[in-house]
């Protein structure tokens, strides 16, 4: 009974330890999103689907990793870009800085933020009003979000993804 506790403090303590290790967002919240022109209606994949045995792992990790989304229920999936970015994003860069596109989650109201800053991509998580929301789950965290856009280099070129992805889900 004892270490039965012992370990639940244990694993509070540990939970307590790991939030404080969430990194706050680092692309700005930019004001505005909402005008920026619609490239593409895609979509969070429910937890349920079920992919082709073929499907790329880049595929099967991104569907994964928002899977919890609406409660497993999936979401539209809406990708705005900054409209003096949009000849930019469609060759994938170079991009210049400030923020450079928003995918809105449109259930859950998630805005995810990808912004350049000297070349480099950098990533945030918002609500609709801007409220950083990248603390609240650990697939919101910047650096999760790197280990995907910037790890997948074949795909997404210069932190950005969504272009080549429209074959496969076509393909569907
Ligand atoms: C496991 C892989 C993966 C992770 C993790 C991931 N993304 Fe993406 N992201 C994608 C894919 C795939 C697309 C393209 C979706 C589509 O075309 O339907 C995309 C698209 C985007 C877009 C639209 C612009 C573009 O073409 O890249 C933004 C903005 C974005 N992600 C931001 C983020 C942020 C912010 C995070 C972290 C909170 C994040 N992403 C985490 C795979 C990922």
């Amino acid at each position: 009974m004892l270490d039965r506790r012992r370990a639940g403090v244990t694993a509070l303590l540990l939970s307590v330890v790991s939030m404080g290790a969430f990194a706050a967002s680092m692309a700005s919240y930019p004001d505005g999103w909402q005008d920026w022109p619609v490239v593409k209606e895609s979509q969070n994949l429910p937890a349920d689907t079920v992919l082709p045995p073929d499907t790329s792992l880049f595929i099967q990790e991104s569907v994964r990793a928002y899977s919890w989304i609406n409660n497993g229920q999936g979401s539209p999936l809406t990708i705005r870009v900054n409209p003096s970015k949009l000849e930019q994003y469609k060759t994938h860069g170079p991009y210049t800085d400030g923020p450079t596109a928003v995918a809105i989650s449109e259930v859950d109201g998630i805005v995810w933020v990808t912004e350049h800053i000297g070349g480099l991509a950098i990533y945030g998580s918002y609500d609709r009003e801007g409220k950083d929301v990248s603390h609240t789950h650990p697939s919101l965290e910047p650096s999760f979000c790197q280990s995907c856009h910037t790890t997948y280099q074949d795909i997404c070129i210069n932190g950005t993804c969504a272009e080549p992805v429209l074959g496969v889900y076509k393909d569907k």
